[in-house]
């Protein structure tokens, strides 16, 4: 599944609805930046009848079904305010299932929590140093779980080991071993790069994998050098069969044909971090995928290159001034 099929699922479909106030355009704009899935205004929620006939009904101006939340936008116009409080309060008498927020501008952010990004300061991250979320927090658990899901049922009657490349690896190897059903093991493998001696394994398997069936989970395949390293090294151990899985694939990059069965997410040749992806080791802990802007890597000199190309051991200053080393995964 490539990310602009995901990017056109989101927002409900193609064309984008004719919005009443300049706020609800800012505040869809504000979810598509964070890849939240949201319908404008779905639904029309009777609050009044006389004689049968409804005289009042309440349409909250945003609908997000990740969370099943509807968003009613607010000013902080007071006459306004208490009249929006009292319809909110008569829906959640009336429909007491309904989850509903009243929000304020200043407070859009808070919302963010509630579809994962809550355990990062976003609100510094933004501006400063992120391009563009690629892929949000529910876009990449939803496809870990079908990923999950194939490789339980391709594997039926077996057991497997999971072998992990450290560290990019690191959250998706977990969240993706506890979806698969199978019974399995863990290992991992660590690399060293050099530009001079090429690619060498830095920590060793701790399993023997002779006659296992083996899946190799890859944070990221580019030219698909790495990983064609790594399968061949893996090879020589006779398992009994080995495949590949790999959360991201910039299949546009591929210097060498790799056989990945396995693809979360096809991606544009941008560098990313996040979700266990790294720049110089920062954004390894963002709870989403994004693209990193342009000035946070071209302020190290060559770094996007570096780290493109798979980097060297050199000790290097980090985004924030911190040294860190280059190039472990
Ligand atoms: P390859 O050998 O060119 O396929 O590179 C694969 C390795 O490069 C990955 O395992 C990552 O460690 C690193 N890498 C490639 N692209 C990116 C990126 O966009 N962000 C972070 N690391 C990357």
């Amino acid at each position: 599944m490539t990310v602009e099929t995901q990017r056109r699922a989101l927002a409900g479909g193609e064309a984008r609805p004719k919005f009443a106030h300049s706020a609800e355009a800012e505040f869809a704009a504000f979810l598509d930046f964070y890849r939240i899935a949201w319908e404008y205004e779905p639904r029309s929620f009777p609050l009044r009848w006389e004689n049968g006939r409804i005289v009042e009904q309440f349409t909250p101006d945003f609908y997000l079904p990740e969370q099943d939340l509807y968003v009613e936008l607010t000013t902080m116009k007071q006459s306004l305010v208490t009249r929006k409080h009292r319809k909110v309060r008569r829906l959640k008498e009336l429909y007491p299932h309904i989850n509903i927020v009243l929000l304020y501008r200043k407070d859009y952010h808070e919302i963010l929590s509630r579809f994962g990004y809550g355990s990062v300061d976003i609100t510094s991250l933004r501006p400063e140093q992120i391009e563009r979320v690629l892929l949000s927090p529910a876009e990449i658990q939803r496809r870990v779980a079908e990923l999950g899901k194939q490789i339980s049922e391709d594997y039926a009657g077996e057991s497997l080991v999971l072998v992990g490349v450290l560290k990019g690896i690191t959250f998706f190897l977990a969240d993706l071993a506890r979806a698969i059903t199978r019974p399995l093991a863990i290992d991992y493998l660590q690399l060293s790069r050099d530009l001079r001696e090429g690619v060498a394994i830095r920590k060793d398997l701790d399993l023997d994998i002779r006659g296992r069936h083996v899946l190799l989970v890859e944070d990221i395949v580019n030219t698909g050098l790495t990983l064609d390293f790594i399968l061949r090294t893996l090879r020589e151990r006779e398992p009994a069969s080995l495949e590949v899985c790999a959360l991201l694939d910039k299949a546009e990059r591929r210097l060498v044909p790799v056989p990945v069965k396995y693809v979360g997410f096809t991606i544009p040749n941008e560098f990313v971090v996040g979700y266990g992806l790294d720049y110089r080791e920062l954004y390894r802990n963002l709870p989403f995928i994004c693209v990193l802007k342009r000035e946070v890597y071209e302020a190290n000199g060559n770094g996007y290159a570096l780290a493109q190309e798979a980097g060297t051991e050199a000790l290097a200053c980090s985004a924030t001034g911190a040294p860190v080393a280059v190039g472990s995964g």
